[in-house]
């Protein structure tokens, strides 16, 4: 596994973004050192429960329009581990309900002297829109179907801490691929590290077309359960379906549950991921949530380790080779830098 090895000080100079909008456009080598930064954050910060102040004197901004029990409240602590300031934006009790613009709301909190926003919201694309009109670092925490970075980083790295490398491994999405933004920041992550990606779920929910990509489409989760050595199992995103994909649930759960019984024709150290909330006898059943080879608990704990990496590379330190957008100027995220 590569390894930056670098104190606390500064900002690795490799590190060229202002902001993470997506897993899309980063380098293997970005995505390398945001887990391998996650990975030294989390042994500083003794498995996540001590508090650094690297980012004293930063304040992060929260800007939340979509539920969330686990990101929300990953993001808060780990800024916070990290010594920064929070305030928790809610949108139900702000001025965008008097007719104030998105856009202008997000430009009233930069003025007040913020480092970073976290956005989460229903729209795919709204944080690259952000990005474009804010100065502050913009880091998207879901929006819409399209990604969800750090919930792919958090789930590649507990992949990785468990197999100790991701080049070669073969994890199945297994679910509502259509929908989940989850998936989407998988695909991305795991191709760039060298995965094989199976995606798996009902015709209606999983498209052909991701063979485009690279990534082996199936529809039938008892044929793949005895090649992968890792299943992230993904939940039915109802909120943002217009029609019924499956004739019921009882009907889904009996061709794409992970159940115990499938669990036995699976190898004896498959890894069982799920991003959560999870539906129990839905996408899995409650023996396999809890069984040894379960990793569901311990992406919550991840999560803190990858969201302190992020806030840290992306606001610790204001890099001048950072363009407006955010984006790397040239020469700078070339693979093989780190
Ligand atoms: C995911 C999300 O919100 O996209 N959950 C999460 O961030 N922990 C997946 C989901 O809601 O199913």
């Amino acid at each position: 596994m590569p390894s930056v090895p670098h104190t606390f000080d500064t900002v690795p100079q490799v590190w060229p973004h202002r902001h993470l909008l997506d897993l899309e456009r980063l380098t293997p080598g970005e995505i390398r050192l945001l887990l391998d930064t996650a990975a030294q954050l989390k042994e500083a910060t003794a498995g996540c429960r001590r508090k650094l102040t690297i980012l004293a004197g930063r304040t992060i901004v929260n800007l939340f329009f979509e539920n969330s029990t686990r990101t929300r409240t990953s993001f808060s602590l780990a800024a916070r581990r990290l010594g920064a300031d929070v305030v928790e934006f809610s949108a139900s009790g702000s001025s965008l309900s008097k007719g104030e613009s998105f856009i202008d709301t997000a430009k009233n909190l930069e003025a007040m002297g913020i480092d970073a926003v976290v956005v989460r919201h229903s729209t795919p694309g709204t944080p690259h829109l952000l990005a474009q009109h804010l100065d502050v670092g913009v880091i998207n925490a879901g929006d819409g179907a399209h990604e969800h970075p750090t919930q792919g980083l958090l789930d590649i790295f507990s992949i990785r801490e468990r197999l100790g490398d991701i080049s070669g491994a073969t994890v199945g999405l297994v679910g509502d691929i259509a929908h989940s933004r989850t998936a989407r920041s998988n695909v991305w992550g795991l191709l760039k590290l060298g995965a094989k990606v199976i995606v798996c779920g009902p015709p209606t929910l999983v498209s052909k077309r991701w063979e485009e990509l690279g990534v082996e489409v199936s529809h039938n989760l008892d044929n793949i359960v005895p090649r992968c050595d890792v299943l992230n199992l993904l939940r039915i995103q109802f909120e943002r379906q217009n029609t019924r994909p499956f004739p019921s649930v009882r009907e889904y759960a009996h061709l794409y549950a992970m159940t115990g019984e499938r669990l036995k024709r699976a190898r004896k150290d498959l890894l069982i991921l799920a991003p959560g909330p999870i539906n129990r006898g839905v996408e899995v059943t409650a023996d396999v949530a809890d069984c040894p080879q379960s990793l569901i608990l311990d992406q919550v704990t991840n999560g803190l380790a990858v969201r302190m990496a992020t806030l840290w590379l992306t606001c610790g330190n204001r890099l001048p080779q950072t363009d407006q957008a955010g984006h790397a100027q040239p020469g700078l995220s070339a693979e093989g830098t780190l």
